[in-house]
């Protein structure tokens, strides 16, 4: 095996492991557009659910099938009908419906039944369970247009789900509920995941979808994916769109996705089907890569309590291996947990900073300026230093000074200037390493 191989693996694996404990027992629903499974993506998306779901993920799946009852209907010579961006079901296409769904429930049962050795899926074992969760009622009449076997999402038996989750499998629900007299309507995937996100209050609900995400420039089909979205930002957004038609409306996902979050699901995603892996690189990576639309802004600062001290040991630790930091026991942490300052996101502590103040001399020491390698260059830094200064400032100190060994150039560039370290105050000044050589640098509060 290659050195190199151990070098980048091993870190790389290491970096996912916080999302790993957050996300073992909670519950995910996927959305997953017939235009996914249409475009052949199905056996892969499969491979990385079945991943997810062996990491402890509880997962609810609802498939689409737009393309699916189209082609049914152009077999039988029949033309689709829309109106106000939904199908309207006549008779033919509730048949057309019925027979995609069951095929579709085959096709999705059969992808996670593979288990061939040398794949991902090999040792797997994915209990799909589907049922009659959902009860639902017409949509009826819209601007006199009759919608006839078109429904929409009247009740979620969430005990069912629940149950059905808590053995262990996978919950597989197709867009069809059925009313209290037995009559079935066909309903929107998306009306679907987003109803039964709701009832479970799901930690997430992710839409697998044939847009890359929403733009930052929504006009501008080249601009930047905006990975992470305020939730009234997404309205004002939605607000100011055309009304949405099509799937690929930049407000088609997203009117579910505040829907979502207004009725309390903290995360909504829109992910590419397209970009193979889409799903673990959302789901484990930072910064993920389609849009994630969230109640508030979910990278913090804040301060520490002594919760946090086990994720301020881990983010500083390799840095004090390698010198850049002084060691730090632990106990020490614990007993100045209230003296830092965290960057954190989803749960997960990315940035640290520890304020040490000498009163009597109107300064006091930033120490263990940290942000985890991951996320540097993205700010962090620069936002750690500005809430140690407020910090300061609020407690009337008139400067602050560091000491360090390695970062010169970086706390110069922020206003620093360096002095002898004489300057320190007389208390530091006795804990100064001298062999160390760490060079002072202070900054003037203004
Ligand atoms: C120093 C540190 C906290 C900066 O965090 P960050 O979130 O990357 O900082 P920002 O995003 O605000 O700033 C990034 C900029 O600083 C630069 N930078 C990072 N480390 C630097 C260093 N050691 N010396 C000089 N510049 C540095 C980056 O190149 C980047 O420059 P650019 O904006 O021109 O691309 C981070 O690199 C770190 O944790 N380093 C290891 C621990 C450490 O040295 N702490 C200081 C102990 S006294």
């Amino acid at each position: 095996m290659s050195t190199v191989f151990n070098f980048t693996f091993v870190p790389w694996f290491r970096s996912v492991a916080p999302y790993i404990h957050k996300f073992r027992n909670q519950t995910f629903v996927i959305g997953l557009t017939g235009e996914a499974i249409d475009a052949g993506k199905l056996a892969s998306i499969a491979q990385d659910i079945a991943m997810i779901q062996a990491m402890g993920v509880k997962i609810v799946l609802v498939h689409g099938f737009r393309p699916q009852v189209n082609e049914q209907l152009r077999l039988k010579g029949q033309e689709a009908k829309y109106s106000h961006g939904m199908r309207i079901t006549d008779p033919v296409a509730l048949d057309c419906a019925q027979e995609a769904a069951g095929q579709l429930r085959y096709e999705i049962e059969a992808a996670f039944s593979q288990g061939l050795p040398n794949t991902p899926m090999a040792g797997a074992r994915v209990r799909v369970i589907s049922g009659n969760f959902i009860t639902a009622r017409p949509v009826g009449l819209i601007d006199g247009v009759d919608f006839q076997h078109s429904g929409l999402v009247r009740k979620v038996d969430t005990e069912g789900i629940q149950r059905t989750l808590d053995m262990g499998a996978l919950v597989l629900i197709s867009p069809f509920g059925f009313s209290p007299t037995g009559e079935a309507f066909n309903l929107s995937m998306e009306d679907v995941a987003t109803s039964v996100a709701v009832a479970l209050q799901s930690d997430k609900l992710i839409f697998l979808t044939e847009i890359p995400g929403i733009r930052v420039d929504a006009n501008d089909p080249e601009s930047d994916i905006d990975t992470e979205l305020p939730l009234a930002d997404a309205k004002r957004l939605i607000a100011s769109l055309p009304a949405a038609t099509v799937p690929t409306d930049p407000g088609f996902y997203l009117q579910h996705c505040v829907r979502a979050c207004e009725g309390g699901v903290e995360r909504s995603h829109i992910i590419p089907f397209k970009l193979d892996g889409s799903l673990l690189l959302e789901i484990y990576v930072h910064d993920g890569i389609g849009t994630m639309v969230v109640d508030e802004k979910l990278e913090s600062v804040r301060e520490a309590t002594i919760d946090d001290v086990s994720g301020i040991v881990a983010l500083i630790e390799p840095f004090e291996k390698d010198g850049t930091l002084v060691k730090r026991d632990r106990t020490e942490i614990e007993r100045d947990a209230g003296n830092y300052t965290i960057i954190e996101h989803d749960g997960v502590i990315f940035g640290c900073a520890a304020l040490y103040p000498y009163p009597e001399e109107r300064t006091a020491e930033m120490a263990a300026l940290t942000v985890s390698p991951q996320s540097q260059s993205q700010g962090d830094g620069e936002r750690l230093l500005k809430r140690i200064e407020t910090r300061a400032r609020a407690q009337g100190l008139q400067s602050i000074f560091v000491l360090t060994t390695r970062t010169m150039h970086w706390f110069i560039k922020r206003g620093f200037v360096q002095v002898n370290p004489d300057w320190l105050p007389e208390a530091r000044k006795r804990k100064y390493n001298w062999d160390r050589r760490s060079q002072v640098l202070v900054k003037k509060l203004s």
